[in-house]
């Protein structure tokens, strides 16, 4: 049982393209400058640089090699650790993103491996401290023309923190939290909040918002910058059944754009850039100093993680079935989910199991467990089920919340869909028989986020760039697949597809054709990222792009704008 314990524990824990369409007319290709163009900075250019910016500008090299620099190279722990990694300017936690499968010839720098290529790793990173840092090195990066990407906590699923041949900007030192019990936009009182720099991690939030006796929605991982990628994808937690989602509760933002610019950002305050955060997409607008976000007085929850067994993939679907029936039963609550099926194999020596993850606010651990019951009880009522273990804690749901850390340093690729809750009224044995033929198709690990309905449905109101899918949605699922560093190029480009060729089709019967993702948690490889991830946004979106960043200085994978450039953001398609 220690084993299958400690397995567990490693899935819970991992938990948490572009269109290349050709213009007719054709245009000379316009490219970033890179080492060896004409117009790329001197030696002498980025010295004077250096200066300006007080000497925060440091070489960058792929976490494998500063791990080799290191006496003793770094530990597991330490390679595995997101707060270790976010230590390392060229670290991404997803660890194939800094790996440049796709270049000419690939370049990849392995962990423990003798030779090293520099990937899709950054050269240069500016560790900015200050908002002029940053204005500093918009600046630069307009006159010379360069490719720019923006790092927080480096934990992007889609890679969108790191570039080849490109400047960086981390803003993991912009650490400053404080709450109010007042913010004014113009005149109107919004009452309580907390302004956090987009280096703040979530579980820090939640440490000082415990002291503070407030709650913000967040996400479930201790490391995510929430002022960072979190708000600008829309933010899910498992407090949005009550709350609403991130990007429903931020209030303002503090933001460089590509002119150079500090703009204040808000409802009253340049309210299209306003609109493009909130769900617009991560690292296309401008380079985040802090944000305000929403907080209510904290509470206390029944937080619980149930882990039941099952004999196999069948008895597996069966209980994924009994879930979608009962999805509704936790509503009352306001509660939030996450809840895995997982398996090691397809052979009879397969483990496969169900865990759920719930959080009920102001809930006694009896009442969860009477909510949780009906769908326990049937689920136990299956031939080939046992309870493995169930835990009810009850407090603070700041404490319920946090995490000491994130455990990454995987290759890991996502794929996900929004599915609407009117899939699970009518149909939740579809639900089952999804689940079911992901399982035959080798998926190991699908993730429900029970992060939608409640509060955020009755959101939909509000004008923001959240996808409207959100509104009507019940969950977030999403498949992910890894490999390690043994798997040949060929078998790394079938994984890095395969949400694409084998699992879109599946998911797509429970939520119809062209169905809506979470553009955070989602692949990079989408072919209709514009409508997938944006939906009836995009236009609106692109025009407000063109204003902000005429001349798309903030070029992410599957962002808006992505579509005029090549995978890297490097040279115009
Ligand atoms: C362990 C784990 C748990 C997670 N849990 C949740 C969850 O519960 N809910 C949820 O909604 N999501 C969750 N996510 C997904 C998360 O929201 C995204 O990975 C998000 O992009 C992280 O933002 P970041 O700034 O921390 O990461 P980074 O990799 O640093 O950046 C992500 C993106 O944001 C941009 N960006 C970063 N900083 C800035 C800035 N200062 N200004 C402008 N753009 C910036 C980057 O360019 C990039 O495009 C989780 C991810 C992980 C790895
Ligand atoms: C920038 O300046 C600092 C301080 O002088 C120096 O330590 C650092 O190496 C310089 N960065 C680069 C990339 O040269
Ligand atoms: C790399 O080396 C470390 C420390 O020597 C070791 O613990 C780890 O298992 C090795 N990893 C790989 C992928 O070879
Ligand atoms: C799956 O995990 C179980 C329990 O840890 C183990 O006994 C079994 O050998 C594993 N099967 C595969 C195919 O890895
Ligand atoms: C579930 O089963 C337990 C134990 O048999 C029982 O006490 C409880 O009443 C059942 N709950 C429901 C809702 O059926
Ligand atoms: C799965 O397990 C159940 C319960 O033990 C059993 O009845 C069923 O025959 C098994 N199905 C397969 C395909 O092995
Ligand atoms: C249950 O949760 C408590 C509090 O988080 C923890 O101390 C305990 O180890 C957990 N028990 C099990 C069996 O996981
Ligand atoms: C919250 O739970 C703690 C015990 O964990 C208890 O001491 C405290 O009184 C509770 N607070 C409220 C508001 O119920
Ligand atoms: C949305 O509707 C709710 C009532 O359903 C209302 O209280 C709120 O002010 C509306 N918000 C906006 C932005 O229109």
């Amino acid at each position: 049982m220690k084993s299958l314990a400690s397995y567990l524990a490693l899935v819970l824990y991992a938990l948490l393209a572009h269109s290349t369409s050709e213009d007719l007319i054709s245009k000379s290709s316009v490219c970033r400058n890179v080492p060896g163009s004409s117009g790329y900075p001197t030696p002498a250019a980025w010295d004077a640089f250096n200066k300006t910016i007080s000497g925060r500008l440091v070489g960058v090299v792929p976490s494998a090699k500063y791990c080799a620099s290191l006496p003793g190279s770094c530990t597991d722990a330490q390679w595995g650790s997101a707060l270790f990694r976010s230590t390392i300017p060229g670290a991404t936690d997803q660890f194939n993103w800094e790996q440049g499968y796709d270049l000419k010839p690939p370049s990849l720098c392995l962990r423990n491996s003798t030779t090293c290529g520099q990937g899709d790793v950054p050269l240069y990173s500016v560790e900015a401290e200050t908002a002029a840092d940053i204005q500093a090195a918009v600046k630069f990066s307009s006159a010379h023309n360069l490719r720019l990407v923006i790092k927080s906590t480096g934990h992007d699923y889609l890679g969108r923190s790191t570039a080849p041949n490109s400047l960086l900007v981390r803003t993991s030192n912009f650490k400053d939290i404080s709450f109010s019990d007042s913010f004014f936009i113009g005149s109107k009182n919004m009452g309580s909040v907390v302004t956090m720099g987009s280096g703040v991690y979530s579980h820090t939030l939640y440490e000082k918002g415990k002291a503070a006796g407030k709650i913000a929605v967040g996400g479930a991982a201790a490391t995510v910058a929430n002022a960072g990628g979190y708000v600008q994808g829309a933010g899910h937690s498992a407090l949005s059944p009550t709350f609403g989602l991130g990007a429903d509760n931020v209030l303002e933002f503090h933001i460089v754009i590509a002119s150079g610019e500090l703009l204040q950002v808000n409802s009253i305050s340049h309210p299209d850039l306003f609109y493009a955060l909130r769900g617009g997409g991560a690292g296309s607008w401008g380079i985040i100093v802090s944000a305000t976000f929403r907080t209510f007085p904290t509470f206390n929850a029944t937080s619980s993680l149930i882990i039941l067994v099952a004999a196999n993939h069948t008895v597996l679907s069966s209980i994924t079935t009994l879930h979608a029936q009962h999805i509704f039963d936790w509503d009352s609550v306001g509660a939030g989910q996450y809840f895995w099926a997982v398996t090691n194999g397809t052979g009879s020596d397969a483990f496969s199991a169900f865990a759920l993850n719930t959080y009920m606010p102001d809930t006694t651990p009896e009442q969860s467990l009477t909510l949780l019951s009906p769908f326990l009880n049937a689920s136990l009522a299956l031939p080939g089920v046992f309870l493995f273990s169930q835990n009810f804690t009850y407090g603070d749901i700041n404490d319920a919340l946090f995490q000491p850390d994130d455990d990454v340093g995987f290759n890991t690729v996502l794929g996900s869909r929004l599915i609407p809750a009117a899939t699970y009224r009518h149909s939740p044995e579809a639900v089952g028989k999804a689940y079911e033929k992901l399982l035959a198709g080798g998926a190991t690990q699908i993730l429900g986020h029970l992060v939608a309905g409640g509060k955020v449905a009755e959101n939909a109101n509000i004008s923001s760039a959240v996808h409207p899918a959100w509104r009507t949605a019940k969950t977030h699922l999403v498949v992910s697949s890894s490999w390690d560093d043994s798997a040949s190029l060929a078998e790394i480009h079938e994984i890095r597809n395969f949400f694409q060729t084998t699992q879109v089709p599946i998911l797509e019967e429970i939520t119809g054709p062209h169905a809506a993702a979470y553009s955070n948690e989602a692949d990079l490889l989408e072919p209709s990222f514009q409508t997938t991830f944006f939906g009836p946004n995009y236009a609106k979106l692109s025009s407000i792009k063109k204003k902000y960043d005429p001349n798309d200085l903030f070029i992410v994978g599957a962002g808006v704008g992505s579509e005029r450039w090549d995978e890297w953001g490097l040279c115009q398609v």
